[in-house]
């Protein structure tokens, strides 16, 4: 149903209809478009514009649409006529239903409150639809964590091998990018949970509507402080967007990670058949995609959180056409960040180590080393000198084609007479990790307490 065709004279063209119209998309909002209009409803009632009876009716029918669109959220498209938009289509259907009486609804409101509302509160569900998401896939990543205990991870700088590690300790960075993930997107959820109803097309309505019951009533914090801000800023959509693009980022370097560490060059780890799949001309092939895809699906999230800021920066106050624009990235954001979460929950619950490949990763490549250098400081050797005598002992090693520990110690005393034999204790993998029983670090009693502490806040202990 077109809700403008009176100052018309001509109809509309089918291609700038393909151009104008929301509906293929904006579908995605009809539940919250009824409980919207249902709030307004009640809030018309309160202010004296429908009779209870005339409420009554409007309520019933919009429940039975609502009833239908959850039951069958497809059906706006499969039933567009000529409805331009989900508001359109709504508003038909209610007047199909009750008759004249529909066409009360509208007063006193704008699609341009109307769509805003609608958006926010589909925001708000998907933003906690994504928490619940992000809660279960930490904990795949602490489970797996807790199943592994004491895996070692070789740790690389610059994807150089550097110094050993827990691989709890990988798991729970990941852990914690997640935690503030989390926090992003419940603060941009305050500022998402408020109401424009009320506003109208842009200058506020003309009806006594009690706002404050009405944002009250849709489980709002509050009624926007400004008509034109409230239809013309999505803000609220850019800074979701935002939250979900460092999201992805952070799901895109675990991907990167794991795909390394799959890799038969690495041979740390070893992805379930069921998360991978194959080569159609290789047989021998086996592909992490899954992580791959991860990887990938950042580009696009990041891409509709810019696309969006592009869309919105040189838009004159208040509505225009461009906003309409603020669905499909946000749409398709949402979606992609659901599907990044739930796959790596699957990738963590059924990931297999190859402990053997990761410790000898962790004692190849010198990452003893900062030992060294730290057993010539408890001798009192200056840090500077330690770390010039502990590079020499290293390009030695390498010549030799051994490991720090498996230089003899007269060897290594060719480079410091302060070196004794109390030095082998210090280069073990074990004590490597031992030594950084400092919170936060990956000493094994540290990473159990941040361990239990992750499974605490998660509700897994
Ligand atoms: N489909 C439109 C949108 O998504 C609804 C608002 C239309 N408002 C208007 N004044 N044309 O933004």
């Amino acid at each position: 149903m077109a809700l403008w065709g009176g100052r018309f004279k001509d109809a509309a063209d089918p291609l700038f209809r393909e151009v104008n119209d929301s509906l293929p998309f904006d579908y995605r909002l009809a539940r919250e478009d009824i409980v919207g209009s249902m709030a307004w409803a009640r809030a018309l009632e309160r202010a004296k514009v429908l009779t209870t009876d005339e409420r009554r009716r409007l309520e019933a029918a919009l429940a039975d649409l609502l009833a239908l669109v959850t039951d069958d959220p497809e059906e706006p498209i499969r039933d567009a006529g000529s409805d331009e938009d989900i508001h359109s289509w709504v508003e038909r259907r209610l007047i199909a239903a009750v008759g004249d009486l529909g066409k009360k609804l509208h007063t006193g409101r704008s699609r341009n409150d109307q769509v805003a509302t609608g958006l926010r509160l589909w925001t708000r569900g998907a933003i906690d639809a994504r928490l619940a998401e992000v809660r279960s896939a930490q904990a795949s990543l602490v489970r797996l964590a807790r199943r592994e205990q004491p895996a070692v991870l070789c740790g690389y700088t610059h994807l150089q091998r550097a110094q050993p590690l827990l691989f709890a300790h990988w798991c729970l960075a990941y852990v914690e990018m997640l935690e503030r993930d989390a926090a992003r997107l419940g603060d941009a959820r305050r500022r998402v949970n408020v109401c424009p109803l009320g506003s109208a097309a842009l200058a506020g309505t003309t009806f006594a509507v009690d706002r404050a019951a009405l944002a009250a009533d849709l489980g709002f914090d509050a009624p926007s402080a400004n008509s034109l801000d409230a239809t013309a800023d999505r803000d609220f959509a850019i800074e979701t967007l935002s939250a979900l693009s460092t999201l992805a980022v952070h799901l895109s370097r675990l991907g990167e990670d794991l795909i390394l560490y799959s890799s038969q060059e690495f041979g740390f780890v070893e992805l379930h058949d069921s998360v991978s799949s194959g080569s159609s001309l290789m047989p021998q092939k086996k592909n992490p995609d899954a992580l791959e895809l991860l990887r990938g699906k950042a580009g696009r999230v990041i891409g509709a959180h810019v696309g969006l800021m592009v869309a919105c920066k040189g838009l004159p106050l208040a509505y225009n056409k461009d906003l309409q624009e603020d669905k499909e990235p946000l749409f398709d954001a949402m979606d992609q960040a659901s599907l990044c979460l739930r796959i790596l929950a699957r990738v963590a619950d059924t990931l297999k180590l190859n402990r053997e490949r990761l410790l000898n990763a962790a004692r190849g490549g010198h990452t003893n080393a900062t030992e060294l250098a730290d057993y010539l400081v408890s001798k009192g050797v200056p840090f500077r000198d330690a770390h010039d005598i502990v590079g020499r002992a290293v390009r030695e090693a390498i010549g030799a084609g051994k490991r720090l520990d498996e230089l003899p110690l007269d060897s290594l005393r060719k480079f410091s007479d302060r070196i004794g034999p109390d030095v082998a204790g210090w280069l073990t993998v074990e004590s490597c990790l031992a030594r950084r029983e400092i919170p936060g670090g990956t000493g094994p009693r540290a990473v159990d307490a941040a361990l239990a502490a992750a499974e605490r806040r998660l509700g897994l202990a």
